[in-house]
């Protein structure tokens, strides 16, 4: 029975300066997650489901647990002293926290929102970087754009049947599950690894027929591959990136959002969703693009910039990059 602090005190060498500060670090985004877990299972108790009635960054509603995860997050990482900002995709801009800070943290405090008043899990993404601009000064843009291959750690919490803490520091993916009686994360998956099959793939099939048609080809082979073999992928996609990316990770599935006609750039943004996903997808063995590079090559312009996401097994990885690239594998044709 390995406690989330235990096992990182017992790994400090893996996050660099072994200074104890990505644990209180992780403890903190540990609590915010214990916290937010008690108050979601109890939102229609207390009269904290629905709409807060605003409009945030990202021409998106506001749901009243966005706000709150959101406000949660900024208090407990703002009072820590290890933190010099965080960048939120509840706000617009960067906010400045401890300038004798060493780290910046960016997340997404509460992805799925649409899942939150009809009982279908939500989660938590977070993505830590040690700053780049001087200690004692404001932190700056540039602490934040340092590009996904930067990242010191990248995580999610998924509030589900179990609140689970999922974090890579760059030597594989571990798991923990809240013992709510104990208010303890244990672990309880050590060094995942994604199966290699793709069991399932995962896509809001209402864009379909705005898709390049590369990827619509993509698709009919994947159908028609389904109709050939005596173990189909089924189609399991619930609007939660953190849910829909936990199942494909821990059976095997491919997770697409590709951009679209009208939104080549897709939905999804590529700071504090696309790279910390992409980088955990990588460390367990799958692949992460945008269709057709890495995403943790793809180049941060702005915080909350949006991109194509394609995460999953190598094998469909590298098929839809085939496809986007017209390399399309021979024995599809
Ligand atoms: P958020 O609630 O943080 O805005 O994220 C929602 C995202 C992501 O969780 C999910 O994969 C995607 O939106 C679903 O989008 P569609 O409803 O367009 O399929
Ligand atoms: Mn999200
Ligand atoms: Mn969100």
């Amino acid at each position: 029975m390995v406690t989330l602090e235990q096992f990182i005190a017992d790994r400090q060498q893996e996050f660099e300066g072994a200074t104890g500060a990505f644990s209180k670090i992780l403890r903190d985004i540990g609590l915010g997650a214990k916290l937010i877990s008690f108050y979601l299972r109890r939102a229609s108790l207390s009269g904290i489901l629905g709409e807060l009635g605003l409009t945030n960054i990202q021409g998106e509603t506001v749901q009243k647990l966005d706000h709150l995860a959101n406000n949660l997050f900024l208090r407990l990482l703002s009072q820590n002293p290890h933190v010099a900002g965080v960048a939120s995709e509840e706000e617009e801009h960067l906010i400045a926290t401890n300038s004798q800070g060493k780290y910046v943290v960016l997340f997404d405090p509460l992805d799925g929102s649409s899942n939150i008043d009809v009982g279908v899990p939500v989660g938590t993404i977070f993505s830590i970087y040690k700053r780049v601009s001087p200690i004692g000064t404001p932190c700056t843009e540039a602490d934040f754009l340092q590009g996904g291959r930067a990242q010191l750690a990248a995580g999610y919490v998924l509030y589900g049947t179990s609140t689970l803490l999922f974090y890579t520091t760059g030597r594989g993916v571990h798991g923990f599950t809240l013992e709510p009686a104990a208010g303890e994360f244990l672990l309880t998956y050590p060094q995942v690894q994604m199966p290699p099959r793709s069991t399932y793939y995962s896509f809001n099939d209402n864009q379909l027929h705005e898709w390049v048609p590369a990827l619509q080809r993509y698709v009919q082979d994947l159908h028609s591959r389904n109709q050939a073999t005596s173990k189909p992928q089924s189609l399991r996609y619930v609007g939660s990136l953190v849910a829909d990316f936990h199942r494909n990770l821990l059976k095997g599935g491919i997770f697409l959002y590709p951009g679209t006609t009208k939104k080549p750039e897709g939905k999804l943004r590529l700071l504090y969703e696309g790279y910390p996903m992409a980088w955990l997808t990588e460390q367990a063995g799958g692949k992460a693009t945008n269709g057709v590079k890495p995403l943790l090559d793809v180049p941060p312009t702005s915080i909350h910039q949006r991109t194509p996401l394609f995460l999953g097994p190598a094998d469909e990885i590298d098929r839809i990059t085939a496809f986007l690239t017209e390399n399309v594998p021979v024995e599809t044709l």
